[in-house]
């Protein structure tokens, strides 16, 4: 049985295209999709196997495309133009597609549906589908890459972004290339807390790079570089601007990264698959988080080491179990204080109680360094070493073994700037 997702943004080959799949033996379709963002989300509930879709859908880009390949579906599109046309031709190369059925070719759709192959494969049936062969680069899966590491934890400002930022610098700063990405959908604090002043949005330009298929060459334009080893994605300069980036994009910009780097992702606090309120199950504001965790080697869970805190915490590895079962998870326990009266022993045995965790990290509160690192600017290992500042690099070695250093720790210089 063969689960078709049709997306004919409005086209008239929409009701004969439906009758004649239904028609077919052997062809079910799922679902009639409003627009591109319904199309990926659908994608995601795993039962479909093609996607029917209109060459000229709005928002149909490189990003989405290697959107259905992760998701094992395989794109058939269809145009109103001849198939054998050579912008159709060229178009349907960029993003990627394969089969294309054109104009007086519709008949033939259900039997190109039925026997269109993965995508590297070239497939032609009966004159009816054009082969080209894709120029997208392939998904890496990481395999020879860098890892992604997805800092996230839950609502109270933990201190995901200290963590994220701080760790990708300790990573630089042992010459190893690493990019760090943030793709918090409430607003980027990265750039601000690194001293970067941005005019453009790392973000925002890989989004529209990757709508364009444009990406992989001009990654390093959305980067900026701190020293020779650090890059930044910068976040979204203001919180609304959200909805400019959607999954695929997130997608593409995190393979990417990892094909030449480490990767440290700062995210949002919330892991509702919210619909965003416009129409038609659109990906909502958390679908950039959501996308970075599917992406994920490991996640760093940061919770505030306070009775608030902690209860979020547990929560949260829940919640995150629910969501990303299987990926690794280490908890960070940040703001660590005697003051709390509860000893690292204690939060161990709670936090273990409510997942198995890949490892435990406790960051001692410390407003002065943190303080002074944010008015000027600059990474906490910047204004001098501090217990904080070697629990961040304790958690680099747990994260990325690649980039320890043969030198005993203990010999270890800090507050050096990353080269
Ligand atoms: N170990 C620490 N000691 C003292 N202050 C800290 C520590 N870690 C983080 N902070 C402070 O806590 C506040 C929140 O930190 P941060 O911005 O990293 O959190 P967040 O989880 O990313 O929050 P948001 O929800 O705003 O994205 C900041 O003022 C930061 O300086
Ligand atoms: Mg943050």
């Amino acid at each position: 049985m063969i689960c078709v997702l049709l997306l004919a943004a409005g086209e008239a080959w929409e009701s004969p295209a439906l009758a004649d799949l239904e028609a077919h033996p052997g062809v079910v379709v799922l679902k009639r999709c409003v627009d591109v963002d319904d199309l990926l989300a659908s994608v995601t509930s795993g039962q479909s196997d093609v996607a029917v879709v209109s060459l000229d859908a709005p928002g149909l880009d490189p990003a989405s495309t290697a959107h259905l390949r992760r998701h094992a579906v395989r794109p058939v599109a269809v145009t109103t133009s001849r198939s054998d046309d050579l912008d159709v031709r060229e178009h349907a190369q960029r993003l990627g597609i394969t089969a294309v059925v054109g104009a007086g070719e519709l008949a033939s759709l259900a039997s190109v549906v039925v026997s269109v192959e993965d995508a590297a494969d070239t497939h032609a049936r009966d004159g009816a589908a054009v082969e080209v062969l894709p120029d997208v680069v392939p998904a890496e899966d990481g395999a020879d890459g860098g890892r992604v590491v997805v800092v996230w934890g839950p609502g109270g400002a933990p201190g995901r972004t200290t963590v994220a930022t701080n760790l990708a610098w300790e990573v630089a700063s042992r010459r190893t290339d690493v990019v760090l990405a943030d793709l918090d959908p409430y607003g980027g604090a990265v750039a601000q807390q690194l001293g970067v002043l941005d005019e453009v949005s790392g973000l925002l330009s890989a989004s529209r790079l990757a709508g364009a298929g444009q990406l992989d060459d001009r990654f390093a334009s959305v980067c900026r570089g701190i020293g020779e080893h650090l890059a930044v994605v910068t976040g979204l300069p203001r919180a609304d601007r959200w909805r400019e980036v959607r999954a695929a994009q997130v997608d593409q910009l995190l393979e990417r990264a990892r094909a030449s780097a480490q990767v440290v992702v700062d995210t949002g606090f919330c892991l509702e698959e919210d619909v965003g309120s416009d129409f038609g199950g659109r990906p909502g504001r958390n679908a950039l988080t959501l996308a970075a965790l599917e992406q994920a080697d490991e996640v760093v869970v940061v919770g505030a080491a306070d009775p608030v805190g902690l209860t979020r915490l547990a929560r949260g590895l829940v919640d995150l179990r629910e969501r990303a079962g299987g990926i690794p998870v280490r908890v960070v326990v940040n703001r660590m204080r005697s003051s709390i009266g509860w000893s690292e022993k204690e939060i161990a045995g709670m936090v273990e109680g409510f997942s198995r965790v890949a490892g435990l990290h406790f960051l001692p509160e410390d407003r002065a360094a943190v303080d002074k690192a944010l008015v000027s600017g600059r990474p906490l290992a910047e204004v001098g070493d501090s217990p904080l500042v070697q629990g961040i690099a304790a958690l680099a070695d747990a994260l990325f073994p690649v980039s320890v250093p043969s030198v005993p720790a203990g010999r270890r210089r800090r507050g050096r700037r990353p080269r």
